[in-house]
């Protein structure tokens, strides 16, 4: 551990003490500086790793404030029982999620909408006068064959360097095994076709992503639902109940800051997980989209890094860390990748080359290691403003889930409501959810909204939770 770690360790064991309390100012860096013997430097590190963990606050004139601890201010709501309300397993021959997840993306197109319903983190977040820079670099250099040189498996610059990313988390996945997608969204789908056949049987979350719904409903799957807690993940003994009752062909689910709920499997949970999987010879599906998008000092490891048979097909994106409309993503697909490489040949030819190129260059720079840092820093204080700004004003019966990392913040309404009532009545105003119901087709859900916390505190994003507190006061059947 770095000194600078270690401070913020000490620190933080003091806060959780009691030493400094919410709101209390935390000694200055100079008084940290004499009181420790350390540099400048280590404190000043110290404390901005804190303030990115959302522990302290800078505040202009006054230095650094203990910030109120999520757990203290929660707000669980007379609706928010989770698991007790929840049915362990859900199952569903035929999905039918995708005309509602269209309509609702197309709402979300309108000019001018508070986009508390978009999936995308802030775009302003997003470095696009750099990467500009390097699309035009090496659209100026490419060869005469780079059409070809990109097709399937894709840039091998580019799945070097994601290769290298997977070293500095320890794991060992070769270039080989990487297959550059249209977007994560591309290497979910081509991995789930890659593991079924129609009418198979394949585990979901509930709540989930709707992208995993709609690619079950795409390739005429039948779905089972495991139920999974807002903090603490997917339920194992539902799950392990599933795999010993059902011939299930694959899982797909998210380990780290999963969409819509927020929450991310301890590491014991994850290899407790893989163990249970690989038990019933069940190939996961990871979905990790989110995975740079942590708080602590150092990065969370997917279930992929317990991976010894190549069975976890970790698809991951560059869409929520660095740039949304590039449709970058890929896939590390173990023994999967040639059958996979084949199944994207039919389906979009490759992803296109200079994005990748872009991308490469992007990500092989020191900008991209920088650029992460601020975007962690901002998202989580960002994220646990949002979530001060919700408590502050929405009525007491309503919950809010508030999980470490990613930007989502997900709601419990007391349980005769509708968000898609408020949803549509919410579009009227300006303002875009994304209800319940597009993340399961079960009516337990209905009740439940996801709001997205990357966007500044703005007086209009004041206006707009002010407004969407009125809808739900207001709300009648
Ligand atoms: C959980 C999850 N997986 C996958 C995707 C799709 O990512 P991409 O934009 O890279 O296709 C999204 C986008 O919203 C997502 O939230």
């Amino acid at each position: 551990m770095a000194k600078y770690e270690q401070l913020a360790q000490e620190l933080k064991t003091r806060i959780a003490q009691g030493v400094w309390q919410a709101g209390d100012k935390l000694p200055s860096l100079r008084q940290t500086v004499a009181d420790s013997g350390l540099s400048l430097m280590t404190v000043l590190n110290a404390y901005q790793l804190l303030e990115s963990q959302g522990v302290i606050s800078a505040q202009a004139k006054s230095g650094y404030l203990v910030t109120p601890k999520p757990e203290l201010i929660a707000r669980q709501g007379e609706a928010f029982r989770y698991p007790e309300r929840q049915k362990p397993i859900y199952l569903s021959d035929s999905v039918d999620i995708n005309e509602f997840v269209f309509n609702v993306l197309q709402a979300s197109k309108q000019a001018d909408i508070v986009p508390f319903g978009s999936g995308f983190p802030d775009p302003s977040l997003f470095p696009q006068q750099a990467l500009a820079r390097s699309l035009v670099k090496v659209t100026r250099h490419m060869s005469p064959s780079f059409a070809a040189d990109n097709l399937p498996p894709g840039n091998a610059g580019l799945r070097k360097a994601i290769s290298q990313r997977y070293a500095k988390l320890g794991m060992s996945i070769s270039p080989d095994e990487i297959i550059i997608t249209s977007g994560a969204m591309e290497a979910l789908n081509l991995s789930l076709a890659t593991l079924t056949q129609a009418g198979d049987w394949v585990v979901i979350e509930s709540p989930t992503f709707y992208g995993a719904m709609q690619a079950i409903e795409r390739l005429k799957l039948k779905a089972i639902a495991v139920a999974t807690d807002p903090q603490q993940g997917i339920d194992l003994e539902a799950l392990a109940e599933v795999l010993k009752t059902y011939p299930v062909k694959a899982c797909w689910l998210m380990s780290q800051h999963q969409n819509p709920l927020g929450c991310s499997l301890s590491d014991t949970k994850k290899q407790a997980l893989y163990q249970l999987l690989s038990e019933h010879k069940v190939s996961l599906i990871e979905d990790d989209v989110y995975q740079e998008l942590y708080v602590d000092s150092s990065a969370p490891r997917p279930v992929k890094a317990f991976d010894t048979e190549g069975r976890v097909l970790h698809c991951g994106s560059f869409s929520k860390s660095l740039i949304a409309g590039y449709r970058v993503g890929w896939v590390a697909a173990g023994c999967h990748a040639p059958q996979l490489q084949r199944l994207q040949v039919m389906s979009t030819l490759s992803t296109s080359a200079p994005m990748q190129l872009a991308i490469a260059d992007f990500i092989q720079s020191a900008q991209y290691e920088r650029h992460l840092k601020q975007l962690r820093k901002k998202l989580a204080s960002r994220k646990l403003a949002m979530y001060q700004l919700l408590c502050a004003h929405l009525p007491e019966s309503v919950g809010v889930n508030f999980a470490q990392g990613g930007y989502f913040l997900w709601l419990a309404l007391p349980s005769h409501m509708d968000a898609t009532q408020i949803y549509y009545q919410a579009i009227e105003r300006g303002i875009s959810i994304a209800p319940g119901n597009l993340f399961s087709n079960q009516v337990e859900f209905r009740h439940f909204m996801r709001l997205n916390a990357s966007y500044e505190c703005s007086p209009e994003i004041i206006s707009a939770v002010v407004v969407l507190a009125e809808l739900i006061r207001n709300y009648s059947r």
